[in-house]
């Protein structure tokens, strides 16, 4: 089938939400402890006890907002065991994430810190599970109380005199699931009990967010906007990407045939459908749509990497990922009228990671890379444009073969996200650029492709698989023609004169 895209870059269709560019850290395997936090006494290089080599390539790709300390973790997090000094802070199972002991040296105040430390948001995820009203209360109060009260001195006492503010609230995590099996019309009664508590102190003003669905289970959205609507600010969704689509053999994140290559990009871009037909749903109890749709839990889920602990989800991270990447990012754009925030799972060594850490060394993943040249699109005006994908099959079935997104600056700068989906032929197809008034364009980009289809970086190989200059284009009359290498992601910047 015939491949073009008509760029109307005259037509706005809303903001991008930076915040769909959100990460998740959890304590779980080597995420919190040796990816992120090393304590002060390492020979790792730390300010404060958080790695400076992790915060350095965080803050290059402008994280927005974190979501911690889960996950189904959250659910059995006490945050009173994790402040006052670290030696004396009670140790307990991690039982969800390997049974290990878990010494709560990562607590309340690092998080804080390390949020300061990336110049982002935090989101925080409170206990419903196994936690009680007054605990989830309290702690709203520690983070941001300004005044006379019982945790405002407990604060003080641990450390900080100045509340935080914080603006991003999660009353519950999974709690269908590992958060307290619950049915959908129970979580929503305690939902709304909950949240009560979560109080607005001063100016602080808390975004309150309900626990959505796990993948299509549209029955728990039903449930949750029918009765609690009013109370929420945002529902979550979470959805993982396993190339198999089944939990006890999902798939190898290397070394993977190319039906899975196949597979796994399939089930990516169900992602669409998806936050479609939740957003139908909220569209029936929130026709304005002051409720935003937060995916806090998105990306490749496979099988752990052979020798590593089972409980620690730890994978590596090929071009495939860098495609799911890609393409479900230009999904959320599309939605950014309903899809506020998005959290990949997870920042560092576990899942869909950016970043993997061995000891002092640290390598930067091909999803890093396309958080990198995306996030041109953060807070950018998302713009109309057409597309005509093209297919690209296998085996029968069939899946489009390009997927694009667009969003202008506020300063005027246009880009263009690319994904090749074809892990075997480039995609030449022509890009008309409509709305520019007659003014010449300045075209440049960059590009991150695979030479195999699992093509990843190793502590060995740590550049095997970066981004390079895009040059593979022809501006003629207002027409781009383009030839997008096999299974890649491109970025164009175009600029008018
Ligand atoms: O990200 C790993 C786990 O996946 C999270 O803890 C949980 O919320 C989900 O099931």
């Amino acid at each position: 089938m015939a491949k073009r895209m008509v760029l109307n870059t005259d037509i706005r269709k809303g903001t991008i939400n930076r915040n769909i560019y959100g990460h998740f850290a959890e304590h779980l395997g080597r995420c919190i402890y040796e990816g992120i936090w090393v304590g002060e006494d390492s020979p790792i290089a730390n300010t404060k006890g958080i790695r400076n080599d992790v915060v350095e390539a965080l803050k290059e790709i402008k994280i927005p907002v974190l979501r911690w300390p889960g996950g189904c973790f959250a659910d059995e997090y006490h945050w009173k065991d994790g402040i006052g000094p670290r030696e004396g802070r009670k140790r307990m199972i991690n039982t969800h994430w390997g049974g290990t002991v878990e010494n709560n040296h990562f607590g309340t105040h690092e998080f804080m810190e390390l949020c300061a430390m990336l110049e982002c948001e935090p989101y925080i995820n409170g206990n419903v599970g196994s936690g009680t009203v007054q605990e989830m209360s309290e702690w709203v109060e520690y983070l941001t109380f300004n005044g006379v009260s019982p945790m405002a001195e407990l604060r003080q006492e641990s450390g900080r005199e100045e509340p935080w503010s914080v603006t991003y609230f999660g009353v519950g995590n999974e709690n269908w699931g590992c958060g307290g099996n619950m049915r959908p019309e129970y979580y929503a009664d305690l939902y709304r009990r909950y949240q009560t508590y979560v109080r607005n102190y001063g100016d602080n003003k808390i975004h309150r967010i309900a626990c959505g669905a796990n993948a299509d289970d549209y029955n728990w959205t039903e449930v949750l906007m029918r009765e609690a609507t009013r109370f929420m600010d945002s529902i979550t969704l979470h959805y993982y990407t396993l190339p198999t689509g089944e939990w006890q053999t999902k798939g190898a994140a290397t070394g993977f045939e190319t039906k899975e290559w196949f597979s796994t990009l399939e089930k990516a871009l169900h992602m669409d459908e998806l936050v479609t037909r939740h957003s139908v749903i909220m569209d029936k109890y929130d026709p304005e749509k002051r409720v935003g749709l937060i995916v806090d839990e998105w990306g490749t889920w496979y099988d752990v990497e052979p020798g590593t602990n089972p409980g620690f989800l730890y994978q590596q991270n090929s071009i495939r990922d860098a495609l799911v990447a890609g393409l479900t990012l230009n999904i959320f754009h599309k939605h950014s009228d309903r899809v506020r925030m998005a959290n990949i799972a997870q920042t560092i060594n576990v899942l869909q990671a950016v970043i993997l850490t061995e000891g002092e060394k640290m390598i930067l993943t091909p999803t890093y890379h396309v958080f990198n040249m995306y996030k041109v699109h953060q807070d950018a005006e998302l713009l109309d444009l057409a597309l005509e994908s093209g297919t690209y099959s296998f085996e029968g079935r069939e899946i489009p073969e390009v997927s694009a997104s667009a969003s202008v600056t506020a300063e005027g700068v246009i880009h263009v996200s690319l994904c090749n989906l074809n892990h075997a032929a480039a995609a030449k197809l022509p890009l008309e650029l409509r709305g520019l008034a007659g003014q010449a364009a300045e075209v440049t980009g960059t590009t991150l492709a695979g030479t195999a289809i699992d093509a990843h970086n190793t502590f060995s190989e740590p550049e095997a698989v970066a981004p390079q200059p895009f040059t593979a284009f022809q501006l003629e009359d207002g027409v781009l023609s383009l030839e997008l290498p096999p299974m890649s992601v491109t970025v164009l910047e175009i600029k008018t004169k």
